[in-house]
């Protein structure tokens, strides 16, 4: 193995209760249910997917503009709650870990959907420390498409059998799966049975990978 593509939120950092709090507002504004049960069918899955999730519960139909409407408020409510980041909100073990898989030669990359990519990672840090980035900025599927690992392998000049993708979804494991990448799952994913190595904890990679 030679390259290691990390989703980011929920797994570098926790902007995944970021979402949850800005969407919660737009759902509380609307009077519409959200939990966070429902959330977790966010995590991995775009903007706008991720509205049409939270509109099942809605007591009355959306025009596209509204929708439209509603996604860009809570954009700019989360991007308002991402500047508060810094590199303390990198998880617990990240720093430690990733610095000794670069140490031991692999090549590490970000495959995440969020288009606020480049500005998270700016503010916990991490602006120019991956070998790549592939973003919700240049792919026209979200995961569960593999397409957002497959561009970051191409950028590192892999092939998906020589990479491992680290998720904390079920939609990116199913991401990284229809690849043909070897999937290492945190958090949520680590309870999904597809998974094949489910970690605890962040360092747990420096075991698994090689
Ligand atoms: C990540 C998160 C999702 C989010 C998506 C798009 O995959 O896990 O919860 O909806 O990015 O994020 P964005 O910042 O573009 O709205
Ligand atoms: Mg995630």
């Amino acid at each position: 193995m030679k390259g290691i593509i990390f989703d980011l939120d929920g797994v570098i950092v926790s902007t995944d209760k970021l979402h949850y709090a800005a969407w919660k507002k737009m759902a509380d504004d609307e009077s519409i249910y959200f939990d966070e049960q429902i959330n977790n069918r966010l995590r991995g899955v775009s903007r706008m997917a991720s509205l049409e999730i939270i509109l099942e519960k809605a007591n009355k139909t959306y025009t596209d503009e509204e929708k439209l409407a509603l996604a860009e408020k809570k954009n700019n409510l989360y991007r308002e709650l991402l500047k508060e980041l810094t590199p303390a909100d990198r998880l617990p073990g990240v720093t430690k870990t990733l610095d000794e898989l670069k140490a031991r030669g692999f090549k590490l990359a970000i495959g995440s959907s969020s288009k606020n990519t480049p500005q998270i990672l700016k503010y916990i840090g991490f602006d120019g420390f991956f070998d790549a980035v592939s973003d919700g900025n240049n792919i026209t599927h979200s995961k569960p498409d593999p397409e957002v690992f497959l561009k970051a392998s191409e950028m590192l000049g892999l092939s998906p059998e020589d990479c491992y993708i680290v998720e904390d979804s079920t939609a990116g494991i199913e991401a990284g799966l229809a690849g043909g990448f070897s999937t290492i799952g945190i958090g949520d994913a680590a309870l999904y049975e597809r998974t094949l190595y489910k970690i605890r904890s962040f360092d747990e990679i420096l075991g698994i990978v090689k």
